[in-house]
């Protein structure tokens, strides 16, 4: 497997005193699915948006399918961006827009100016667009309009959108934050599904640690910007995530109670060979 993304010594400073990240590095495969878990204003969202730079990174290297994303010029940047899907907390949509059209909005980086304000897509980009809604359960509401929706087929229509820009990986932002425990893992369903079946690289903040551990290849731990543990669910035990979470472990606490039996299951699953979700 080749490494698709690669961070060397990544800093991020906001202002002249917040030290959002320091020394960051680690390397993403191709294919991988991998949760960034932290306590609050750890840094992970910082990390995730440095690498589509929406923020500039203050110092250190980025690489994404062997280009340097730091010294890239404006139009290799938006070229790279169709590549990399974002999905956010809050879906980002357009509510008075309707599901199709929403996602359309994901061709818009591969358009110049005046097609996107026109809103021309061809015939493809709306069969394309159409097949991903249907593969995400999503074929009775393409004509709906987005305020419409509950927050679960939002986040679906938040997901198609970064699947037909046909992207190498999608950044997830706490994708399952503002959703209840069932829209939760249907959306965390899809986005494995969509790193082992189609192979793009999935990169996904989470509060959740169980969650993290269920569905990750690996799982990077932050804590005051700066990468704590790096490795795989099973190497995460209470002293890691003390290391992780600091003062803050509290707040995992019921995850904690959770996390001998989780592992347990993590372990037989791995035993039978295949992964436990
Ligand atoms: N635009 C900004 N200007 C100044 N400081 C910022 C900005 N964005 C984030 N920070 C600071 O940088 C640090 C990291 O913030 P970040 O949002 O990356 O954390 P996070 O791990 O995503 O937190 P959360 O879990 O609450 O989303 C925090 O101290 C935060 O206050
Ligand atoms: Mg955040």
């Amino acid at each position: 497997m080749t490494m698709l993304l690669e961070f060397k010594q990544v800093s991020k400073q906001y202002g002249t005193d917040t030290r959002a990240l320091t020394d960051v590095n680690f390397a993403v495969k191709e294919g991988e699915f991998v949760s960034i878990i932290g306590p609050s204003g750890a840094g992970k969202s910082t990390l995730l948006r440095c690498i589509n730079r929406m923020i500039d990174a203050s110092s250190g290297e980025i690489q994404f399918n062997g280009t340097d994303i730091l010294a890239s010029k404006k139009s290799e940047l938006k070229r790279l961006r169709t590549q990399m899907g974002m999905v956010f907390q809050h879906y980002n949509l357009v509510n008075r827009l309707s599901v199709i059209e929403n996602v359309l909005h994901g061709r818009l980086g591969y358009k110049s100016t005046l097609e996107g304000i026109l809103g021309i897509y061809s015939k493809e980009e709306k069969h394309q667009a159409y097949t991903i809604l249907k593969t995400l359960g999503l074929e009775d509401q393409v004509y709906k309009r987005c305020d419409q929706l509950s927050g679960g087929q939002k986040q679906r229509v938040g997901i198609a959108r970064a699947l037909v820009q046909n992207p190498k990986m999608l950044l997830c932002d706490e994708p399952i934050a503002s959703l209840d425990p069932n829209a939760s893992k249907v959306i965390m369903d899809h986005l494995r599904n969509i790193s082992t079946t189609m192979g793009i690289t999935v990169i996904v903040n989470l509060h959740q640690v169980d969650t993290a551990l269920k569905y990750s290849d690996r799982i990077l731990g932050v804590n005051k910007g700066t990468i704590v543990y790096d490795g795989k669910p099973t190497g995460i035990n209470r002293e890691q995530l003390a290391k992780i979470y600091g003062s803050e472990i509290h707040e995992q606490q019921g995850e904690l109670d959770e996390l001998d039996e989780l592992k347990d299951l993590i372990d037989l699953k791995e035993l039978e060979g295949s992964h436990a979700r």
